[in-house]
């Protein structure tokens, strides 16, 4: 069995004082981490994306720091909010790795990248998400391959509704992803954030898990922006053997 923990929308600041909505995410972060020490044979950790608010370099320094309280091994993938240049300028500084793919347990873990520039502010990102043919062509070279029984996929831009007004700044190209997934059996998760939205939703076999937030968790039914109050946490991924997949939402107090 693999056990995966996933980490979503940190939005970590420069500073551990600030707050973001009323949240201070370096408390929240710092909670979170206490509540996944107690959970036995955690495999890995998943970070899909949104690590800093806006690319803060120190935010980065600030979240590797928290996470240093656990040992096993912590990956991390680029979300709107982050800036790619700035998390190659500090990886050599974190123990937090950004490999785009590796193997644990007979699962294979693809990361991918789906942040798009903002032609109108090139030192900024699009809301919306794109899997452009690069990063596809790599999805499929490396599904392809043979040496793994499971895989699970993990990008920042959800691949499915949420049926909420967040859904206007979802992954455009899902339909054209999810087509590609379904091809390999071997797929069984597909991890997302961005969405601040906690859903787990089953198409074909495949589980799209969105774990809690832990910053703000947007409330799918109301107004845009509008916030659920106590709904921060983290999600648990359980493959077994038989590949069946279990998925539990932890919400920190
Ligand atoms: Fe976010
Ligand atoms: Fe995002």
């Amino acid at each position: 069995m693999i056990k995966i923990v996933q980490i979503t929308d940190i939005h970590m600041l420069s500073n551990e004082e600030s707050d973001i909505y009323g949240i201070n995410p370096y408390s929240l972060l710092n909670k979170l981490i206490e509540s996944i020490k107690l959970i036995e044979d955690v495999d890995c950790i998943i970070i899909t994306g949104d690590i800093a608010n806006r690319g803060e370099y120190d935010a980065y320094i600030i979240v590797n720091n928290l996470f240093s309280k656990l040992n096993f091994p912590i990956y991390w993938l680029q979300g709107n909010h982050d800036l790619s240049e700035v998390m190659l300028q500090v990886s050599n500084k974190v123990t937090i790795l950004s490999d785009k793919s590796f193997i644990i347990k007979n699962t294979k873990f693809i990361l991918l990248q789906s942040v798009m520039r903002d032609e109108g502010d090139l030192s900024s990102n699009k809301a919306r998400g794109y899997l452009f043919d690069y990063e596809m062509s790599f999805l499929k070279r490396e599904l392809d391959e043979n040496n793994f029984e499971n895989c699970v996929v993990a990008l920042h831009h959800p691949p499915v509704l949420s049926n909420s007004w967040a859904d206007r700044r979802i992954l455009d190209n899902r339909l054209e992803f999810i087509d590609l997934l379904e091809q390999y059996q071997k797929v069984k998760v597909v991890l997302y954030g961005h969405q601040h939205i906690a859903q787990h939703t089953k198409i074909n076999d495949i589980n799209y898990i969105s774990s809690p937030p832990t910053s703000f968790h947007y409330d799918p039914n109301g107004e845009r922006f509008s916030l659920l109050k106590d709904k921060q946490g983290f999600g648990i991924i359980s493959i077994d053997k038989h590949s069946n997949t279990q998925c539990e939402f932890i919400y920190i107090e």
